[in-house]
């Protein structure tokens, strides 16, 4: 099986793929027309941005299984036409999303701290204290737009700081703990900072223009790391001279040719010419996802890849047992007394099922833990004859159960089914009751 490469990469990506048993090949000087000539030889290529993979491509690559992009979009691939033909494709964003996250982080708080500008003065003998006085990102609000393996890295590291982030995306439902997912109006409403993580698609074509820019209700900073063509610089270079921008953190550039390699060929464009004298604008040669560590992890990532489509393996997850505390059951003489002196001694939020102690798991989901005090004549802790009953939280009720019933442990009555989760029951060998709950927790929030 040959795969082509047509980029330079990091050496593990040769050297693993030969190991799996593939034959590589290596051209990176030929031109698209040459390397079309020779692609109904190969079965797979390896791409960073050399050249657009079209229809012609395509067409001429007769035993083509897949296309893997060492980066993190296929923007360059005709993703349809590959798809119709049964190509696979395969991208490495895990491999370079968290360079994008610092790199991000990084443009921000030098913008904030004034790095550049005070760098600079020093390195010319000037020592500005007052003029380069900088902002904290403390207290503000900072807005993401476009949340998926960009995006979200970038909020997993502002969680050091205290910030409110909030995520806009097209999808639904793509919030977490790490950020609010809101709508785009409440985004403009509220944020001091504007981050772009949004693939450049025919929606996301110059997005940031002069009416996305107006609609922000407070001045702001904004950082670019996704593509240059999601902003219209004009308009940025507008906002920046009206003070509607405050700052503006580039890694990407509107005027780059689509491979990334190049900027400087032609005249510069005026609004260009203005972010390069501007002090409050930071520019970086597309370089968020080019770190020494992610040139190794984008690498990894498409051998991985590679492998698994040839070999696929499903490697049998462990299965997760008891995930925590579910709830605490006792039998009391006066369950109602009982619980009112919980209530007043120790302040339990108590009603007549007791007490539901609320809580957020790693993830930010709502969670509950309930404690309740039973009649001694309930007959929910039988065949037990003990003073309590245990609940714990499972994450697969069905898988766990039947676990167990391999295992030989003692299973009460058949699993039952409420719209707050799945219940089963099992006996330890004390014969103590346990109730096992795969919850559905926000289900009575
Ligand atoms: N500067 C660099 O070195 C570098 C490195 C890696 C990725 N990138 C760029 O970062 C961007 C994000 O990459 P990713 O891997 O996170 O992509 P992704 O597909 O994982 O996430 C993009 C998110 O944007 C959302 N989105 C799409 N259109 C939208 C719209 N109109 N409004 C709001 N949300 C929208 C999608 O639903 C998705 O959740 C891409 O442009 C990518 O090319 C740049």
């Amino acid at each position: 099986m040959a795969i082509l490469h047509l980029d330079r990469n990091h050496p593990l990506l040769l050297q693993q793929l030969q190991d799996a048993g593939f034959e590589n090949h290596e051209d990176y000087t030929l031109p698209k027309d040459a390397i079309e000539a020779k692609m109904a030889a190969y079965e797979g290529i390896v791409i960073r941005s050399r050249f657009k993979i079209d229809r012609q491509f395509i067409d001429a690559a007769t035993n083509l299984k897949f296309i893997a992009r060492v980066g993190a979009g296929l923007e360059s691939i005709d993703t349809e036409y590959a798809a119709e033909k049964n190509i696979a494709l395969i991208a490495a964003p895990e491999g370079n999303r968290n360079a994008v996250g610092e790199h991000s982080l990084a443009m921000l708080l030098a913008l904030f701290n004034k790095i550049n500008i005070a760098d600079k003065e020093i390195r010319s003998g000037h020592w500005n204290r007052e003029a380069n006085r900088g902002h904290e990102l403390d207290g503000k609000t900072v807005g993401i737009i476009g949340y998926g393996n960009m995006g979200k890295s970038f909020a997993k590291k502002l969680r050091g700081f205290d910030v409110t982030v909030l995520c806009h995306d097209i999808l639904p439902q793509v919030g977490d703990a790490n950020a609010k997912q809101v709508p785009l109006e409440e985004l403009q409403q509220k944020a001091d900072v504007l981050s772009l993580h949004i693939p450049w698609t025919n929606h996301t074509d110059k997005m940031v223009n002069a009416d996305f820019i107006n609609a922000f209700a407070k001045p702001f900073w904004l950082i670019n790391t996704s593509r240059g063509k999601n902003v219209v610089t004009d308009d940025l270079v507008a906002a920046l001279q009206s003070g509607k921008i405050l700052g503006a953190g580039l890694d990407v550039l509107e005027y780059e040719k689509t491979s990334f390699e190049n900027l400087f060929e032609a005249e510069l464009p005026e609004a260009f010419a203005y972010l390069l004298r501007a002090d409050n604008v930071i520019l970086s040669p597309h370089i968020a996802g080019w770190t020494h560590e992610s040139k190794e992890r984008l690498a990894q990532v498409i051998v991985d890849k590679i492998r698994q489509l040839y070999h696929p393996e499903t490697p049998e997850k462990p299965l997760q047992r008891v995930t925590g505390i579910g709830g605490f059951f006792f039998r009391a003489k006066d369950p109602k007394a009982l619980t009112a002196w919980y209530h007043e001694h120790l302040g339990l939020n108590t009603d007549d099922y007791g007490c539901t102690f609320w809580w957020k798991d790693s993830a930010g989901n709502d969670c509950s833990t309930q404690w309740s005090a039973m009649k001694e004549s309930t007959d929910y802790f039988n065949p037990s004859e003990k003073q309590f009953m245990q609940n714990f939280r499972v994450a697969d009720l069905d898988a766990l159960l039947a676990k167990l019933r391999e295992e030989g442990v003692a299973i009460v009555g058949e699993p039952e089914s409420y719209d707050y989760g799945k219940f089963g029951w099992i006996l330890d060998p004390e014969g103590n009751k346990i109730e096992l709950w795969e919850p559905k927790d926000r289900a009575f929030l």
